[in-house]
This record gives structure tokens, sequence and C-alpha cells, in this order.
């Protein structure tokens, strides 16, 4: 069967080639693949040095939004021949650290939780692929071809379910959201944050392309520009760009006792003089809570599939804006300006 492989860090030697079928030992349940979604951290993976291979390989097969369809399902496994899945990206440490040991490997404390297709575990880019039964998650079949969204949107589920913990330190409830970055990462925040029912505004520093129609589609407001021109004072923030010199931006926007949820990261060098004792008073004196949060366990994958049971179809639909063949997947690595979600058709 064909897989397409990289060499973590080395972007000319992507590759689409034969490779063994999946190992039994990767899980019981025997999946056809049929959608791989593409993100920033595979552009990252094949680019800039993140991620790393199964111990004693260089190749790591790419992959971490998936959707199969089961082909083989033992017996009590819960699965049956038919199901569309999708596959949890993170496994738990081998210790385990204690939130391994209780299903939140998203908090692993001692960095060695694996996960497919970016840090040492084979992912879900091949025509066929394994999984634990266990780390499959089952989708509405009405779903369809949106279901390789769940993975990315597990990842805002997390991230929005672990913001209202820390809102319920105090008696007020947030009523305004700003959502910085329109890439697929902002697009599901906003959807959350529109089903919270909080006044949402999305900020992009571009409106080429649909994402302005699809923030203005969920019911929120886009906005482009400089976030310190933009008139709006957020309770809370779900930052999705990554880019560093905007968080510090947003430390000086929020309202008080705002909370701001970074989830994206990036691959640059910037440097700028802080004033860090200005930043440090405003965060104590306003009570701002500025945190990070990765991956998603189980309970946010389920989440995320209850939210996008909710969702407009037709909407999810629009956010898949490019499909490229396997043999493609070089293409799909770098966006257009039309582009939110590309995902590589696998079958093709
Ligand atoms: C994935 C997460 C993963 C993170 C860090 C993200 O793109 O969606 O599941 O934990 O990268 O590797």
């Amino acid at each position: 069967m064909k897989a397409i492989t990289v060499v973590p860090g080395e972007p000319g030697q992507v590759a689409v080639s034969d490779v063994s079928e999946p190992d039994p030992v990767q899980g019981a349940l025997l999946v056809e693949g049929r959608l791989l979604g593409i993100c920033g951290t595979d552009v990252d993976i094949v680019e800039g040095g993140y991620g790393s291979p199964p111990p004693g390989r260089d190749r790591l097969v790419i992959g971490h939004e998936s959707l199969g369809e089961v082909r083989e399902a033992p017996a009590g496994s819960g699965f049956a021949p038919g199901d569309l899945i999708v596959g949890i990206v993170r496994r738990p440490d081998p210790v385990p650290c204690p939130p391994c040991a209780h299903g939140e490997w998203d908090f692993c404390r001692n960095g060695r939780y694996t996960e497919r297709g970016i840090k040492e575990r084979d992912g879900f880019g091949s025509q066929r692929w394994r999984i634990e039964p266990e780390y499959a998650v089952r989708l509405d079949p009405q779903l369809g071809d949106c279901g390789v969204l769940l993975e990315p949107a597990s990842v805002l589920a997390k991230a929005w379910e672990q913001t209202e913990r820390i809102f319920s330190r105090a008696s007020w409830r947030p009523q305004v959201a700003l959502v910085t970055g329109a890439g697929p990462i902002g697009l599901f925040a906003a959807l959350l944050a529109v089903q919270r029912g909080l006044q949402t505004h999305v900020l992009d520093i571009s409106d080429r392309g649909p994402k302005a129609q699809l923030v203005t589609d969920l019911g929120a407001t886009f906005h482009t520009g400089d976030v310190r021109d933009v008139d709006v004072v957020p309770d809370v923030v779900i930052e999705c760009t990554g880019a560093g010199p905007l968080v510090f931006a947003l430390t000086k926007t929020v309202a008080p006792d705002a909370v701001i949820c970074l989830t994206g990261i990036s691959s640059g060098r910037r440097r700028a003089e802080v004033g860090l004792d200005e930043v440090n008073k405003e965060l104590v004196l306003e009570n701002t809570v500025v945190f990070g949060s990765v991956n998603a366990n189980r309970r946010h994958y389920q989440q995320a599939a209850d939210a996008l049971a909710k969702a407009d179809r037709s909407w999810l639909e629009r956010v898949i804006t490019r499909r490229v063949p396997m043999s493609r997947f070089s293409d799909g690595l770098h966006k257009g300006g039309d582009d939110v979600k590309v995902v590589v058709d696998l079958r093709s």
C-alpha cells in the first residue's frame, strides 16, 4: 500500500511510496484511510524540524487529522466494518505520569507521550492504518467527509473547556469573545464561541478568500488589521495565530479579569524589546490569565463531535476548500489565498 512519508526537517525528502501493510501491533481495528487534513504542524514537520520518527527509523508516516472507514473489527471491540472513525493523536507516556494514567495525556507531565504522525509514531497518511479501539472515535455517519475536521475541532474543544474552568474562579460570566486568526483553528474557536452564546469577533491579517464570509455566516463579526485598532474589549480571547507580538498586544487590549487562551505556535524567531515590568503590572492589576492549551483527550473529541453535529453542515463543507490526491501531498502544504483547510484524498 502507499503512504506519505517524511524525514522531519528535510523538506526534499517527502515521498509517497510503497510500505508494508500496517502491523497488527498498532491496533485491532483495520481502517481504510479516506481523508487526511493538513495543518501548520505538518508544515513544521516537513520544513521546520518539528516532530520525530519512530525509534530506529529516519522516516515518519505523516498525518494526524484522520478520517477512515473500519474494514476489520474484532467482536467485542465496539466497532463494526463500515463505521466512520477518527483516530486520537496522542498516546500516554510509558511511565505513566499521573495525568496520563487518568486518560489526560493532553496534560502529560514528563514529555514522553507519543503522537501519531508527529512524535515517534506513524500517522494516518496511508491507504490503510490500524488503531486500538480505545483510541478510535466513531462519527455520526451524517458528518461524511466533514469528519476530517474532528481532530482540529477537538483541540479547540479542550481550549474552551479549560477556558471555562478558569472563568469559574469568579461569579461574572464572559460575554464578548475575540478569536485571533481565521484559519481552521480560529474558525472552530469561533464556532464554539457562538455555540456558547458569546458575542464573537474574529480578527485576521487578511480578508482574502472565504474566511470573512465563513465568520459572518456563523453570526460572528470579522475584523482585519491591527488588534489595537479593533473596537472590541474582549472578556475572553482564543489566540490561534501563534504570533508572539500579538500575544503581548492582547494583554493590553482585553477587559479586566480576562482569560487569554493560546493555541498557536510559531516557528518564527521574532525578537522585540518588551516592558516586562509593565506587562507584569498589567496582568496582576487586571487579574488577567494567559494560558497555553495543546492537544485533546478522548472527552474533548466527544465534545468536538457534538459541536460538529450541531454545526451547519454546508458551513463545515465550505471550510474544506481544497482536496489534493496523495501523490500531490506537497502541493497541499502551501495554502493559496482562497484556502482554509486543505485535505488529502487517500483514495486517489
Ligand atoms: C495537533 C495536536 C498536537 C500538537 C503538538 C497539533 O497540530 O493537533 O494534537 O498535540 O500539534 O504536536
